[in-house]
């Protein structure tokens, strides 16, 4: 079974529009699908009152150039705004509750670029009685998971002055990889950002985009300490640096709406679109001592590091754990690993179909929560497996493997609570319960659907971590982007 879970979760950074002091819309745009989230203060605290999502129906493709393309922004723009329409207006939820579905925390990840020309990249229009706007000018998107920007170009690429290193898909290795193929494709040009700088920009009738740290960070060439782009190194290369955005402070403002947008009012503060897993993460509201873990199809673990802790000087591929820009000067270190429901979904697809080779059809549905109850019985085992079927991006040649097999411990009981066990214990390599208590974690938030699914991954998690762990805190984009603009002093 090929799985790929580097293309899970599929969604970009988050732009927040802000309504009123005690109301504000999250927009997580993504290249599959928009998602929003409105989010209102009441007196119990912030509560999401709507939230919606919308297909893209972007249509990827591999252009001429060879680089990975999706039809953007127009398919964008109209999920966009099926979204934005899809919550209605805030008079009319008063008293109404919606939990927003769970949702599995996606890995960090790059967001997408996309070009915009002299001008101001798009049209306002009235449709009907309806301000909206629509591309003009704009360059296709170019993903994330666009793979075109190779190992020898990247070689051949000045070392950035940053804590992270520059990969396929980086804003700035696409402008590198432009320059080197198709140098007239930029002349155009006047300004460069992700979609949701884009969706901001349009939003507040801006000719260029403001970039957040956090989206500045995952393009390449950025110091997160200093908040500013390796201009030197950059211009010393002969980089377009007049395409950069100017970079904001996570919680700022990029503007405000130009036009009333369906019942969002002229004048709307827009904050600066975020990084989707800081939003992610900030959803759960952490406080500054509690570790997130998510362990949904991946898994992915992080701590808020204390204030003054500052990232290294050079980027360590060999290290397990990664710091990206959190929120007023603070960093996340976070474990993002390959493996985790995906691997228990592989085992049990495994056994599925060795029964269905044996002529017994016999449905997951029925024999998951079999399997799980077997292994609760299981309180131990000495069987050990190493989980990481995937890989792991610090040792992506470290397959899974069994050690330990004793001929009475081959039960089914016994090897899925070896496997639950070997998850955790993966996890726990990767980031410990010492790099945790120096940063004073003292609880774990936790979620995401196979701990949800899975008493004994539950409590593997508490067998290796000393700490309480509190379950059930949702993690959505859209509903953390709305509520850092809310929580916003
Ligand atoms: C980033 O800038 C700060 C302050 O100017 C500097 O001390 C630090 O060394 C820089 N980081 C890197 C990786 O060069």
């Amino acid at each position: 079974m090929q799985m790929s879970p580097r293309a899970e979760g599929e969604t970009g950074s988050t732009p927040a529009v802000l309504l009123g002091p005690s109301c504000v819309l999250g927009i997580d745009v993504g290249t599959t699908s928009v998602k929003t989230g409105l989010v209102s203060k009441t007196e119990h605290g912030p509560a999401v009152t709507q939230s919606c999502t919308k297909e893209t129906r972007a249509q990827v493709e591999n252009a001429p150039a060879g680089l990975l393309q999706v039809r953007l922004p127009a398919g964008v723009r109209v999920a966009v705004e099926l979204a934005a329409t899809g919550v209605p207006p805030p008079c009319r939820w008063r008293g109404q509750c919606q939990v927003p579905e769970r949702r599995v925390t996606p890995p960090p990840r790059h967001p997408d670029s996309a070009l915009q020309p002299h001008g101001p990249g798009c049209q306002w229009t009235e449709r009907g009685t309806r301000p909206t706007f629509e591309p003009a000018e704009v360059s296709h998107l170019i993903t994330w998971q666009d793979g075109h920007c190779s190992s020898d170009l990247l070689a051949l690429l000045l070392p950035p002055r940053s804590h992270l290193s520059v990969a396929t898909g980086f804003g700035c290795a696409t402008i590198y990889w432009y320059m080197e193929n198709s140098p007239g494709f930029l002349k155009p040009y006047n300004a460069a950002g992700t979609i949701q700088d884009y969706v901001v920009a349009m939003l507040c009738g801006q000719v260029r985009p403001r970039m957040s740290v956090h989206n500045a960070a995952s393009w390449g060439y950025f110091n997160t300490t200093s908040k500013s782009w390796n201009a030197d190194i950059l211009e010393e290369s002969g980089f377009p640096t007049h395409l950069l955005p100017e970079v904001v402070e996570p919680r700022e403002l990029a503007g405000e709406t130009c036009r009333r947008w369906h019942w969002i009012p002229e004048g709307a503060g827009v904050g600066a679109a975020l990084g989707n897993f800081q939003c992610s993460v900030y959803s759960c509201m952490p406080e500054s001592t509690d570790a997130v873990l998510n362990i949904g199809t991946s898994a992915q673990l992080s701590v808020p590091m204390p204030l003054g802790f500052e990232p290294s000087d050079s980027p360590d591929p060999l290290s397990p754990v990664a710091c990206f820009p959190y929120f007023t000067s603070r960093y996340l270190a976070v474990a993002a690993l390959l493996n985790g429901g995906n691997v228990l979904a592989t085992f049990v697809g495994v056994l599925a179909r060795w029964m269905a080779e044996l002529g017994l059809e016999v449905s997951e549905a029925v024999f998951y929560p079999r399997m799980i109850r077997a292994a609760l019985s299981q309180a131990d085992t000495n069987l050990a497996i190493c989980p990481t079927l995937f890989g792991e991006r610090h040792t992506p040649e470290r397959l899974a493997s069994v050690t330990g097999i004793g001929a009475s411990e081959l039960s089914l009981s016994h090897v899925t609570r070896a496997l639950c066990r070997g998850l955790v214990q993966n996890l726990h390599s990767m980031l410990a319960t010492g790099r945790l208590e120096e940063a004073g974690v003292t609880r774990i938030l936790a979620s995401g659907s196979a701990l949800t699914r899975n008493e004994v991954l539950r409590q593997e998690v508490e067998k290796v971590y000393p700490f309480p762990v509190v379950y059930g805190k949702d993690v959505d984009a859209a509903v953390g982007a709305a509520l850092v603009l809310l929580n916003r002093k």
